[in-house]
C-alpha cells in the first residue's frame, strides 16, 4: 500500500516535469541517433499503409453515426481485430440521447387564443392545462413552491434552458413557457433527459403580455407537444489493453486513441476511420513487443457528438488510475490526400489544448526527424476532438491532424478515393515510435528520464484549420 502511494507521487511529479517540457537526459546528453532508428525499426519497419488502406475501406462502407446499427458493425471489427491480435478487449457501453422531431407540433393556447409557440428541442411530449406562474429566470433557488402542479413562464437568459426547465421541474411545473430575452424570434429551447414536462418558447413580446395578465389575475394555460422527446441509445468505446512483463513494468500507461463514429450521412474515411486504421495497425504491430508500460488503445465513441466517449472513459478512470497515464496520442483525420496544403511536414500538425509543447509533442515532433516523414512536426493550439478529456485530467495529450481541412470534411464525400497512403504511413510511424520510445524495456531507469527524448527545435504555427 505504501509503496503504491510513493509511486503516485513519483508519477505526478513526472508529470508535471514532462508537461513543462524538462527532462533529464541520458548519458551524454545528446541522442544516439542509429540507436534511436535501431528502435523505431522494430516498430516502423512492421507498419503497413496497405493494412490500414483496408481497415479504413471496411469501414467507410457505411457511415458510423453513434447509437446506430453502422456503429454497432464499426466496434464489432474494432473488437474482432484487437482480439486476433492477443489483446484484453473490452467494449464499454454508454448512454447518449438523441433528439426526436417527428412532424413535431406545439400548441399553447391561452384565452382561446393559440400563440404558435416552438417547441423545445428534446420537448417531451405531452398535454397540460393549468395555471400559469412566472418563475422569473428561474434561478436555482428562486423558483417559488407554488409552481408545483403549475405551468411555470420562465423568462429566457442568465443560465442555461435545461437548468431553467431543471429548477421549475424540481418544483413540480407540469409545463415551461419561456420568452426570448430580445428580439422577435421563438426559435430558442432546449430540454434535458427525464425533464418529462413539455416545454415551449414564444416570442418576447408575448412573453412580456403574459407577464401582465398574469400580474392582474389568474391565467390558464393549454400547451400540446406532439411528436418531440429524447430517446435513450447505446455508444460504445472499445478498449484494448497490453500489460507489460511482470518482471518490468513500471506502472505507468500510454495511451492510443482515435473515434471510430462517424457524423449521420457522412462516411467517414478520413475522419475517423483513418485514426481507428492506424490505431488498430499500431496494435497490431506492437501486440508482441517487450514492453515495460502498458499500451491502451482505445476507440470511442460519440465524439462527434461533443466528445462523449473520451469524457465517459475519463470519467470512469480513478484518480490512481489517471496519474498512471503518462501520454494519451490521439489520431483524428490523418490520411487526406486533400489536407494540408502546401505545409511542411506534409501538413501534419499536432494540436494541444492550451497550444503548449508536452511530453507527447516532444516525442512525435522528433520522431519526425527519424521516420517516413523525414521532418519535425509544428504544433499549434485546438480542442475538437478526445485529447481534450486526458487535457483535462492533467495528462499530457496531443492531437494529430492534417491542416487546413480537406474539402470533404462531414460530407457525404469522406470517402476512401481521398485517402493517402503516404500520410497514414507516416503519421502511424510517428506515433509508433513515440509510443515505442516510451514501452520499450531498455531505456534508462531513471524515472522519465527514461523517455525523454532529446527535445528537437519545433515551432508553434497558428494555423487555423478551416474546411
Ligand atoms: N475531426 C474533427 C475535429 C477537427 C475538425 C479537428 C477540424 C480539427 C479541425 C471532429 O471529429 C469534429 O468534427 N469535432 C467537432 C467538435 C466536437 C466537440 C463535436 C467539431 O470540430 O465540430
Ligand atoms: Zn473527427
Amino acid at each position: 500500500m505504501a509503496k503504491k502511494k510513493v509511486m503516485s507521487v513519483l508519477l505526478s511529479a513526472g508529470l508535471v516535469l514532462s508537461a513543462t517540457g524538462v527532462y533529464a537526459q541520458g548519458p551524454g546528453g545528446a541522442p544516439n541517433s542509429n540507436a534511436a532508428s535501431a528502435f523505431d525499426n522494430k516498430i516502423i519497419k512492421k507498419i503497413s499503409a496497405d493494412n490500414m488502406y483496408n481497415t479504413i475501406a471496411y469501414l467507410s462502407k457505411v457511415p458510423r453515426q453513434a447509437g446506430t446499427e453502422g456503429e454497432v458493425r464499426g466496434v464489432q471489427y474494432i473488437k474482432g481485430q484487437f482480439e486476433k491480435y492477443g489483446y484484453e478487449t473490452e467494449v464499454q457501453p454508454f448512454p447518449i440521447y438523441t433528439v426526436i422531431r417527428n412532424n413535431v407540433s406545439g400548441l399553447l393556447e391561452i384565452g382561446g387564443q393559440d400563440l404558435k409557440p416552438y417547441v423545445f428541442s428534446g420537448s417531451y411530449s405531452g398535454e397540460v392545462t393549468a395555471e400559469v406562474v412566472n418563475v422569473g429566470k428561474a434561478i436555482a433557488g428562486t423558483v417559488p413552491d407554488n409552481v408545483k402542479g403549475k405551468i411555470a413562464l420562465i423568462e429566457r437568459g442568465d443560465n442555461t434552458f435545461v437548468e431553467k426547465v431543471q429548477n421549475v421541474f424540481d418544483k413540480g411545473a407540469v409545463g415551461v413557457i419561456m420568452y426570448n430575452n430580445t428580439g422577435t424570434s421563438n426559435e430558442f429551447g432546449q430540454a434535458s433527459y427525464g425533464q418529462n414536462i413539455p416545454a415551449v418558447s414564444i416570442t418576447r413580446s408575448q412573453g412580456l403580455s403574459l407577464v401582465e395578465q398574469v400580474k392582474n389575475g389568474q391565467v390558464t394555460a393549454h400547451i400540446n407537444v406532439t411528436g418531440s422527446g429524447l430517446e435513450e441509445k447505446t455508444s460504445y468505446n472499445v478498449i484494448a489493453k497490453m500489460k507489460p512483463n511482470k518482471n518490468k513494468d513500471t506502472g505507468q500507461v500510454v495511451m492510443i486513441g482515435a473515434h471510430h463514429d462517424s457524423v449521420p450521412n457522412g462516411p467517414g474515411a478520413n475522419d475517423d476511420a483513418s485514426g481507428v486504421s492506424a490505431v488498430l495497425e499500431l496494435a497490431r504491430v506492437m501486440a508482441n513487443m517487450p514492453i515495460d508500460t502498458e499500451l491502451r488503445f482505445v476507440t470511442f465513441g460519440s465524439e462527434e457528438l461533443g466528445l462523449l466517449g473520451s469524457y465517459h472513459y475519463a470519467g470512469t478512470l480513478s484518480n490512481e488510475e489517471a496519474d498512471r497515464i503518462v501520454a494519451h496520442f490521439q489520431m483524428d483525420m490523418i490520411g487526406s490526400k486533400d489536407a494540408g496544403g502546401d505545409h511542411e511536414a506534409n501538413g501534419l500538425i499536432m494540436y494541444t489544448i492550451d497550444g503548449k509543447k508536452n511530453l507527447v509533442t516532444d516525442l512525435a515532433s522528433a520522431a519526425g526527424t527519424r521516420t517516413a516523414l523525414g521532418e519535425v512536426v509544428p504544433y499549434g493550439q485546438l480542442g475538437r476532438s478526445d485529447h481534450q478529456p486526458f487535457h483535462e485530467l492533467g495528462i499530457p495529450a496531443a492531437l494529430f491532424i492534417h491542416s487546413p481541412l480537406e474539402p470533404w470534411y462531414h460530407k457525404p464525400t469522406d470517402t476512401i478515393e481521398h485517402i493517402d497512403k503516404q500520410k497514414l504511413q507516416e503519421t502511424a510511424e510517428i506515433i509508433g515510435a513515440s509510443v515505442y520510445q516510451i514501452a520499450r524495456p531498455d531505456t534508462p531507469a531513471l524515472e522519465h528520464s527514461r523517455v525523454a527524448p532529446q527535445p528537437v527545435d519545433y515551432d508553434f504555427e497558428n494555423r487555423p484549420p478551416g474546411a
